[in-house]
């Protein structure tokens, strides 16, 4: 009897512990999806294990947000998984890139920008991006405004803003940028304002600007521009504002702005 007892004792405590074993293992279960489901998402993975930190802000985040704010972290390179994670929000529509004071990031993020098909502003600012490689900007066919100002940039590489067909502005302002060459602006059928001041401009390549035929404003002022010749400005049939003041301009061409067929202000 006693014995029996003890024995349907144990059963119980032993099914109950089970029971309590198996309960918890599903609830770990439960968090690590919750977890896993969460860190998969832009706007919600958590913060300090990543390399970056998305703050959604527009539309209805987490699900379907349009605005985001990204911080980046030092150790984001740019194969890292992480920008797989833009596939999640694919109606981010405003984007801007934040770098932590202590932080490093050094090229445009174009695994990234690769699935936001409706972006239309980008803004990068305080990156120390050396270089803007060809197609940075994954042949977007929704920018409209991209702003890069501040970045440290020395070099735009070829193609550098290539096939960007509903871009109207583009902010460069603020860096070193060194030499504009003749194919770094392509297939830009929009593009109305261009902004390079404050660089470290000194040689402009003719035919640099040949595939703007729509620009309508041009700011080269602030930087070493000293030579400008006929076929400087080549294909700026409808520009209407020019500011070339404070360059070291010393020699200009004969008919540098013979082309400029309706420019209203030229400041040099
Ligand atoms: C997300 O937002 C877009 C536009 O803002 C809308 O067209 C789409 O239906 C939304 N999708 C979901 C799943 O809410
Ligand atoms: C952009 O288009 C060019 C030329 O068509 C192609 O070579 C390049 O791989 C494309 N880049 C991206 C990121 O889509
Ligand atoms: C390009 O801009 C026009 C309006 O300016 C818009 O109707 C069109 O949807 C845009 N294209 C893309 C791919 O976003
Ligand atoms: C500006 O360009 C000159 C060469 O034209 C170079 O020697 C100098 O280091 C550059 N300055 C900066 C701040 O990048």
């Amino acid at each position: 009897m006693r014995c029996s007892q003890r024995l349907a004792f144990l059963l119980i405590a032993t099914l109950l512990s089970t029971g309590v074993t198996g309960n918890s293992w599903k609830k770990d279960r439960k968090r690590d999806k919750l977890k896993s489901q969460r860190d998969a998402n832009l706007c919600t993975m958590e913060g300090n294990a990543a390399a970056l930190h998305c703050v959604c802000v527009g539309g209805s985040p987490p699900v379907n947000t349009t605005s985001a704010e990204c911080w980046v972290f030092t150790g984001v390179t740019k194969d890292h998984s992480i920008w797989s994670l833009f596939a999640t929000q694919p109606h981010i529509t405003q984007l801007k890139f934040l770098v932590r004071p202590q932080g490093l990031f050094t090229f445009v993020p174009t695994k990234g920008l690769r699935h936001l098909s409706h972006l239309r502003e980008l803004q990068i600012t305080y990156a120390s991006i050396n270089e803007v490689h060809p197609y940075a900007f994954a042949n977007s066919s929704s920018l409209r405004e991209l702003t890069l100002s501040r970045n440290q940039i020395v070099t735009l590489d070829h193609h550098a803003f290539a096939h960007l067909t509903n871009l109207t502005e583009l902010s460069l302002d603020e860096n070193r940028i060194a030499e504009i060459r003749r194919d770094v602006f392509v297939d830009l059928p929009r593009l109305q304002k261009l902004y390079a001041a404050h660089n470290n401009l000194s040689v402009i390549q003719e035919g640099a600007f040949r595939h703007l035929a729509h620009l309508l404003e041009l700011e080269l002022d602030t930087n070493y521009i000293s030579v400008l010749t006929r076929d400087t400005f080549t294909g700026l049939g409808e520009l209407k504002r020019l500011d070339l003041s404070h360059n070291k301009i010393s020699m200009l061409g004969d008919l540098t702005f013979s082309e400029l067929w309706v420019l209203e202000s030229l400041r040099s």
